[in-house]
């Protein structure tokens, strides 16, 4: 079928389309509906259906003669290790863990907060949760202890799973005294904690509380699947807002499994038994879809690869890993390829390796510029596909559907919206706009399967966010248009939220952060246009009177608040002070006439503009650190 005939299927019957896509899964009790409307806004998908992620990811391929396939490639040039393990060894330690787990009272509906780097033992606790039925919730390594402490008290975990350390480029990432940090800030404490011990740094457990990975498993009875409703939550993914209270996107069992399974041949175009890999982070929502759930569920060989496209050694181990492991399907951030093209910029690095097992390069996370495009394209001579989408929808809303009916890339477009996404352009009053305008990109509802019904503990918050500003749509927080063709662009966000190195950050939290420095009066900050990683934060900070110490000693203490509350992800280095904020004249700080400033832009200077000398002003103060000029 073409993709044009399976869009119009799913729209006219989604029902018998989700339904049949939902076949490809092993359910204890299939659904006897797909979608249930709660006479809206909110929507739920595979309802009254009974089903076992883990069991779908992991044990049914070993049922179906493929445990002697390997599941998971562990490639670490940051360790200079490599392992494979198969699905008949995962799910004996996924079975084992889980039974673990149970031995100490996790059940299902529990939550459970996993704060690892990029090993496979990550990848065994989201399979091991899922196995019990109970929710778990990765964070990030790059984030702060107040990060992890805000999360914990969020979701309230009976159980942290935690590696003891991290490794990057030249550092150890010491996750052990984080999360001792972030037990010390949140109020709710965890049953216990399990730590998986990695060689390059052994950490201090806490008698009574912490647990050691393999010390807890021994002599426990290994856990059988625990079938779940296909509402129940799977997980709950933390993403930034425009504050510094993150949202808990929660993410519905059975729509998942359907959602992303047919997600893999469709988009991806792998078979079962390819070779696919995702160069992500588990913390993110690519790393869950994509390195975790995606592959396995379609009984694909996922890559977790521990290491930077530059650095660990070179430029070439994006081409080493696709050409050692026999990677059909590559998906990373257009920052990276941006990394290894500033360094390799005529692509003398692919020469070294024979990678003609891959078949295409799939972009997402942040815009794809043209250059990057066009650039991947020529240097490894196979189709790049960008594609939108966002924790919230955990798969494409708009891609190209290689798989089913490859289109043709305009580049500059994500392509067309996959099925079950009716993406429409509206207005600030909610109108459709024509072919070719820029307006809010929206997607009428509901979501298709996968998407999230809510936020956890937070379904006012979910209906304000999302789905009040245009009734009867969910609002996706970007800009763009559609082409004549029904190509989608993405041009900017609608809200405070920017995009470094394909990391969503909120500046309004940075703000918050800037804001507790004692000699911090007012504070904004702005997401700078940057050739690497897309966007970088920038802070202006307005000094308390009276405050007369030197500049740059301010400047870097606020540097190192932001790294220490928020963590080095946040990639904020850069801080100003100025005497005074452009604003409007009722008082709104007009970061958007800013941001023009800093990347060189033109502009109108708003109507509104309470004093428009002050914009000068801000021209100067990044003029100082080399912007806009
Ligand atoms: N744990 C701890 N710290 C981490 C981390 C982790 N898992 N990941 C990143 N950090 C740290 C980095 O070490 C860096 O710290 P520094 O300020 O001390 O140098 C900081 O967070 C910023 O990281 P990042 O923005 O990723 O930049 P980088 O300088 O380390 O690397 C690139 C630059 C381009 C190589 C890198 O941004 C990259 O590979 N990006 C890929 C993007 C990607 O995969 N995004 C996921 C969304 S799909
Ligand atoms: P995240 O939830 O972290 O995946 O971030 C989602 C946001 O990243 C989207 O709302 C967009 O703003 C941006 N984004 C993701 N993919 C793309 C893309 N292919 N093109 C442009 N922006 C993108």
């Amino acid at each position: 079928m073409s993709y044009k005939e399976t869009y119009a299927r799913a729209k006219a019957d989604p029902e018998g389309f989700w339904l049949d896509a939902a076949k490809a899964i092993d359910w204890d009790r299939f659904p006897t509906k797909a979608l249930t409307d709660t006479g809206g806004p909110l929507y739920h998908w595979f309802e009254d259906g009974m089903v076992n992620t883990c069991w779908n990811a992991v044990d049914r391929h070993c049922e179906a003669g493929r445990g002697s396939q390997v599941a998971i490639i562990h490639d670490s040039p940051l360790t200079g290790t490599t392992q494979k393990i198969t699905f008949d060894e995962l799910r004996n330690r996924v079975a084992q863990l889980a039974g673990a787990l149970r031995a100490k009272g996790i059940e299902k509906g529990d939550r459970v907060i996993i704060y690892m780097p990029m090993v496979p033992q990550a990848i065994e606790a989201m399979l091991a949760c899922a196995r019990l039925g109970a929710i778990h919730s990765v964070v990030f390594g790059g984030f702060a202890a107040n990060e992890l402490a805000v999360r914990i008290d969020d979701c309230q975990p009976k159980a942290i799973i935690a590696a003891s350390c991290g490794i990057e480029p030249g550092r150890v990432v010491h996750y052990k005294p984080l999360l001792d940090g972030a037990l010390e800030l949140s109020k709710h404490q965890p049953d216990f904690c399990v730590i998986f011990q990695r060689e390059q740094e052994v950490a201090r457990l806490e008698e009574g509380r912490d647990v050691s990975w393999y010390g807890f498993q021994y002599g426990v009875e290994p856990a059988d699947c625990v079938p779940v409703e296909g509402g129940h939550p799977a997980y709950i993914l933390y993403t930034s807002g425009t504050t510094g209270q993150p949202k808990g996107v929660v993410r519905p069992t059975g729509g998942h499994l359907v959602a992303l399974n047919w997600t893999m041949k469709n988009i991806y175009n792998v078979d079962p038994g390819d070779v696919f890999w995702a160069a992500s982070d588990v913390g993110w929502v690519v790393g869950h879809s994509y390195i975790a759930y995606g592959p396995l569920i379609h009984g694909n060989t996922s890559v977790v690869f521990e290491g930077k496209p530059v650095g660990t050694p070179d430029p070439g181990t994006f081409w080493r890993v696709i050409a050692e492991h026999k990677v059909r399907s590559f998906f990373t951030a257009p920052t990276a390829i941006r990394a290894v093209k500033r360094e390799d910029p005529k692509g003398e690095f692919v020469k070294q390796y024979d990678i003609s097992c891959l078949r295409a390069l799939y972009l997402a996370g942040e815009r794809a510029d043209p250059d990057t495009i066009e650039w991947a394209q020529r240097i490894l001579d196979v189709p790049v596909y960008d594609h939108w989408w966002q924790t919230e929808t955990g798969w494409t809303i708009a891609g190209n559907p290689a798989g089913l009916e490859a289109l043709p890339v305009k580049i500059g477009s994500p392509t067309v919206p996959m099925p079950g996404y009716d993406v429409q352009i509206l207005d600030e009053a909610g109108h459709q706009m024509k072919a070719g305008e820029l307006g809010a990109i929206a997607i009428k509802l509901p979501l298709p399967p996968g998407t999230l019904p809510t936020l956890w503990n937070a379904e006012d918050r979910y209906k304000k966010a999302y789905l009040s500003h245009f009734p009867g749509y969910y609002e996706t927080g970007d800009a763009g248009m559609i082409d004549e063709d029904g190509y989608l662009y993405i041009m900017a966000r609608t809200d405070d939220v920017i995009n470094v190195a394909g990391h969503r950050l909120s500046t309004g939290g940075m703000e918050e952060v800037l804001a507790s420095h004692p000699d911090v009066a007012e504070c904004a900050v702005i997401g700078v246009s940057d050739d690497l990683k897309g966007q970088l934060p920038v802070g202006f900070v307005i000094l308390t009177k009276g405050v007369n110490r030197p500049h740059d000693e301010i400047t870097a203490e606020c540097v190192k608040l932001v790294r220490d509350r928020i963590g080095p992800v946040a990639a904020f280095k850069l801080a100003v002070v100025v005497d005074r904020l452009p604003k409007t004249r009722s008082g709104k700080i007009l970061r958007a006439t800013m941001v023009k400033i800093a990347d060189n832009q033109e502009f109108k200077v708003p109507a509104t503009i309470d004093d428009p000398a002050i914009l000068d002003e801000v021209r100067d103060a990044l003029k100082s650190i080399g912007y806009g000029v």
